[in-house]
């Protein structure tokens, strides 16, 4: 009864890297006590689909390979991008058991999926049972791919690791900003997650995520421009991206393209946000940014400046602590790339 909820690792696994952690509460509050990083091939995973298995099921057991810190094997993994499926609906007011059994029936003619293609998860966040209702019920309907949650679980499995729950990227990012910011009731956040391959958009009010998409852009569109730019192989253009100069080309030589593309990527924020606006009439107080590619060069200060809204890094050890043996790596290095998976590694089973 008073059984303390198992740990869990947090496995993001990221198109260009896998990162695992696994937490401990202490106090009100938790630390790290496991943290480890693998870069995946390029190509191995396309648009959130895994085109290697065995890469990416290589990529993850090096990082638990050898590594002590980590005291369990069941994991919890996250998707995004076109398998998943994220809508808030208004349903007739119904009890919670009623809800239970209608949300398939419900959820058929939201979903561009057949219905039973898809694992269906739903919150309710708005019972419509106050003073102020109107009768309906808000509910958020969030479904995943089945096909896609196979492919994932397979590669953790043949990692040798069990995969226990499967959650959504924009959310573990929300969980892993509560915990590190708390909850600022009657503000709208964005949170923002410049990945390799996409971006994750979450737009929080309170406690409540009110608008998720993923963007199908990244830090790869970067070094696909600067290779194609300056006719270099992938690797040279990944570090010429990061500012780090290789033979026969300067970082300077690299900006402008930098800047373009940064342009095209705040193009398609921009149609994003305008989206939002268009659906609700809330606007947002700031942007909290994560994802190894927001530290792309101006990334940060170009936002700022088309948005006219505060950028913010998303620091995922704002209150999360860390045992210095516990990291295989820099938690000041890995920096907001990590929130996804700290996100994930709060998750318990049995949490809805
Ligand atoms: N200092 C840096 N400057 C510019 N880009 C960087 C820097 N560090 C990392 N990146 C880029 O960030 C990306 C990796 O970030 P992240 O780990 O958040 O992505 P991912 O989770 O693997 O990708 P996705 O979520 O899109 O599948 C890569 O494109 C990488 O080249
Ligand atoms: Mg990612």
């Amino acid at each position: 009864m008073f059984r303390k909820s198992r740990a869990l690792v947090g496995l993001d696994i990221g198109s260009s890297v896998v990162k695992a952690v696994e937490l401990k509460a202490v106090g009100k509050g938790f630390r790290v006590t496991a943290f480890g990083t693998e870069p995946v091939p390029p190509d191995s995973i396309v648009d959130g689909a895994i085109i290697d298995a065995g890469a990416v099921a290589e990529a993850i057991r090096q990082i638990f390979e050898g590594n002590e810190a980590f005291t369990t094997k069941d994991v919890c993994a996250s998707l995004s991008g076109s398998a998943v499926i994220v809508k808030k609906i208004s349903l007739p007011v119904m009890t919670a058991s009623e809800l239970d059994e209608s949300i398939y029936w419900e959820a058929e003619q939201y979903i561009p999926f057949e219905i039973h293609d898809v694992n269906l998860d739903y919150q309710i966040l708005d019972a419509g049972t106050g003073p102020e209702s109107s009768g309906t019920m808000d509910v958020l309907l969030v479904a995943v791919k089945k096909e896609k949650i196979g492919d994932y679980s397979g590669v953790i499995a043949m990692a040798g690791r069990t995969p226990v729950i499967v959650d959504v990227d924009a959310f573990a990012l929300q969980n892993a900003y509560e915990v590190n910011y708390g909850l600022e009731l009657g503000k709208s956040v964005v949170l923002l997650n410049v990945g390799a391959s996409a971006i994750n958009v979450n737009i929080v009010q309170g406690d409540q995520s009110v608008f998720t998409r993923d963007i199908p852009t990244g830090g790869n569109a970067y070094t696909e421009a600067i290779q194609k730019d300056l006719d270099l192989a992938f690797d040279a253009a990944d570090a010429l991206k990061r500012g780090v100069p290789i033979d026969g080309a300067t970082f300077e030589e690299a900006q402008p393209v930098i800047r373009a593309v940064t342009e095209s990527v705040l193009l398609e924020i921009q149609k994003t946000f305008d989206f939002f606006s268009a659906a609700s009439l809330n606007q947002f107080d700031r942007i909290v940014l994560s994802g190894g590619a927001s530290r792309i060069d101006g990334f940060k200060e170009m936002l700022e400046a088309r948005f006219g809204v505060a950028v913010e890094e998303f620091d995922p050890f704002r209150t999360v602590t860390w045992d210095v043996k516990a990291m295989d790596v820099d938690p000041i290095e890995i920096g907001s790339s990590a929130a996804v998976a700290i996100g994930l590694a709060l998750r318990r089973v049995g949490d809805r």
